[in-house]
């Protein structure tokens, strides 16, 4: 049976002081994980050596980024690689998010060659895919979902699958606090899990764990976990608040 897996996606806030202050928040509210329920915070780039620090007292708190370089090393200013990942106690990275796409040219070729490179590296990528209000409107969205999840998956093995976590996020959810309804987020599950077991197995289907994201908040999260294909949440805004985020690990519990 697949854990539940919570995490937060922080994106471009809480630097190293802040970052120290959220996680002993965090700490203060629920000490270690629940036994049945898996974390992960995805802190920014500067923030990771201090998460990786205070998240030394939170047992069953993962730590994440929130990209990576496809390379090992070299002339890619502002970049990081996974061997700096990997040296802060990262065992996550999200790849390939909506905003990463949008702002800074991220396709699905170069998610494809982050994918393998942090597979290789001994990262767990959180490969995140999701339609445009445009592209559901135009009933597009399911095409476009298994497109960008075939892409992403190029050269990627079957036994890597228990290794893949997938987010579902659409677009059009993302920020704006107009969450996918549970059977709109169930469908969409439903649809990546049957192409995984196209592109592999019904055993590597079944170990993959596919997350939503778009708005989840702690009044919304029980009905969206209660779906049999959603194995979690990929969280933004709510995960800021030591509150919300640990509301909706206990109702994951
Ligand atoms: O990666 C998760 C994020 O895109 C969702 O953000 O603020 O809608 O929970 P939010």
């Amino acid at each position: 049976m697949r854990r539940f897996l919570i995490a937060g996606n922080w994106k471009m806030n809480c630097g190293p002081q802040e970052t120290s202050t959220l996680l002993q928040e965090i700490e203060n509210i629920i000490g270690n994980m629940p036994e049945a329920v898996d974390g992960l915070v995805c802190p920014p780039t500067i923030s990771l050596t201090t998460a990786s620090v205070e998240l030394q007292n939170i047992e069953g708190l993962a730590l994440g980024a929130q990209n990576v370089h496809s390379e090992d090393n070299g002339a890619f200013t502002g970049e990081v690689s996974t061997e700096m990942l990997n040296e802060v106690n990262c065992e996550y990275v999200i790849l390939g998010h909506s905003e990463r796409r949008q702002y800074f040219g991220e396709t699905d070729k170069t998610v494809n060659a982050k994918v393998n490179k942090a597979l290789n590296d001994g990262l767990k990528p959180v490969i995140c895919v999701g339609e445009s209000l445009e592209q559901r409107k135009a009933d597009e969205h399911k095409l476009r979902v298994k497109k960008q999840i075939q892409a992403a998956l190029i050269g990627v093995e079957d036994e890597d699958a228990s290794n893949l976590v997938i987010a579902y996020e659409p677009i059009w959810a993302i920020g704006t606090g107009e969450t996918a309804t549970p059977d709109q987020a169930q469908e969409m599950h439903k649809m990546i899990r049957k192409e995984i077991a196209d592109l592999y197995s019904d055993d590597a289907a079944n170990q993959i764990r596919i997350l939503y994201g778009g708005s989840m908040k702690p009044h919304n999260a029980e009905e969206l976990l209660e779906q049999p294909d959603v194995d979690g949440g990929l969280i933004g805004g709510a995960s800021l608040k030591a509150d919300s985020f640990t509301d909706i690990i206990h109702i994951a519990e």
